[in-house]
């Protein structure tokens, strides 16, 4: 009992002595100036200036040249993987160690989630496990790379920062460019996390993001698409607003698309919510210090640091709980909760749930170590000094 006594209490350390919630939004900015500047107008609907806004200050601040804001995460990333070539009865790789509506937008398009091992120093996909796996299972044909095992062409490979820490993108794009795949980021999390001095969702094909209400920003619910290519930014904007040709007054559509917008009152939240993106991550930085300064010399767990050369927003914190302690991990959050701190583990692998199971899958040491290794802290920006 002494490990666990002594995890809730290095927690308390830093929350105080409070009931808390895994992630709360802080919402004390222009969040109620400019909804309220939707009511007066009317304008709270699927078009308005502030959808246009939150488009080019998502794009100044990631620095995609293009952003393209929809109705949630999960229909970004199911037009992003459309637009980048993923077809019916494809594979896409996907990290088994993800939320699920990772694989959902694959089987979304029709295509297979084909689940791939993480890496303990990102967190992320492990892109040198991917390359030998590939090399195992692989089989290029032409341009194309197959499954040798089930036929099926291998079209995308999906990276998902998670937590809000990078994965190794550098590598990962060496792997994918010699096996002839396209990558499409799941930046759900990273919104604010840089690798290399470069926003993470700028090193593949495209890239999507999330605003769901437990995100970094929030705009209720909300999501885009971010990329540098031009043409795709165009047909994603088209795709998700129901392929109407623009005219002043007729309905021609051009194709059969989806109502994916993100309503102008949303987008209101969202760019209130990124004037003060800054403000959430250096307090999230400076929890993390804190997090880590009460774990210090601590046998039991450690707290998931931002591996040089990246710049996390730290979305999520992170408690990596030492091997012999991870039987004891529900014992762990069943601890934390009745004290009052919202604590969670990791998502269930996904290869794991029932819908996933007949999926092809590398094998997966590192996730499956992990999933029952890690707890999630209390994260609002509010716990270290954000209004
Ligand atoms: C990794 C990841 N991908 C996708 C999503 C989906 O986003 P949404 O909830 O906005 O659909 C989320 C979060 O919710 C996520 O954490």
């Amino acid at each position: 009992m002494a490990f666990v006594e002594s995890i809730v209490d290095r927690v308390r350390q830093v929350t105080g002595d409070q009931r808390v919630s895994l992630h709360e939004p802080s919402l004390k900015g222009n969040e109620l100036a400019y909804v309220t500047e939707c009511i007066q107008t009317g304008w709270v609907s699927s078009v308005g200036s502030f959808v246009d806004r939150f488009e080019c200050d998502l794009a100044r601040y990631t620095g995609a040249a293009h952003a393209v804001v929809v109705s949630n995460g999960t229909s970004a990333l199911q037009i992003a993987l459309h637009l980048s070539g993923v077809q019916p009865d494809d594979e896409v790789l996907v990290p088994a160690l993800s939320f699920v509506a990772t694989a959902n937008a694959v089987r979304h398009n029709g295509a297979w989630p084909h689940f791939v091992d993480s890496e303990a120093r990102t967190l992320g996909l492990d892109p040198q496990a991917l390359d030998a796996h590939l090399d195992s299972i692989g089989e290029r044909r032409g341009n194309h790379l197959y499954n040798r095992r089930t036929g099926r062409r291998i079209s995308a490979v999906v990276p998902m920062h998670t937590f809000g820490h990078p994965v190794d993108m550098p590598t990962l794009s060496a792997v994918a460019a010699r096996h002839g795949i396209v990558i499409v980021e799941d930046a759900a999390e990273s919104l604010g996390s840089f690798l290399e001095g470069l926003h993470t969702g700028n090193f593949g094909a495209c890239a999507t993001l999330s605003f769901n209400g437990n995100k970094i920003v929030t705009t209720g619910g909300g999501g885009a698409i971010v990329t540098n290519d031009a043409e795709l930014a165009r047909r994603a904007k088209h795709l998700t607003t129901t392929a109407k040709r623009p005219h002043a007054w007729a309905f021609f559509h051009d194709e059969v698309a989806y109502n994916f917008r993100l309503p102008n009152l949303n987008a209101a939240l969202g760019c209130a919510q990124l004037e003060r993106i800054e403000v959430f991550i250096e307090a999230k930085r400076e929890l993390a210090k804190r997090y880590a300064g009460a774990f210090a010399g601590f046998d039991g767990a450690t707290l998931f640091l931002e591996r040089p050369g990246t710049r996390s927003n730290y979305w999520l914190q992170t408690l990596i709980l030492a091997p012999e302690l991870a039987e004891r991990r529900d014992e762990i959050l069943q601890a934390a909760n009745a004290a009052g701190l919202m604590t969670r583990p990791v998502w269930e692998l996904l290869n794991t749930l029932p819908m996933y199971r007949e999926c092809p899958a590398a094998r997966l040491p590192v996730a499956e170590d992990l999933a029952r290794r890690i707890v999630n802290l209390p994260s609002s920006p509010q716990l270290a000094g954000a209004a």
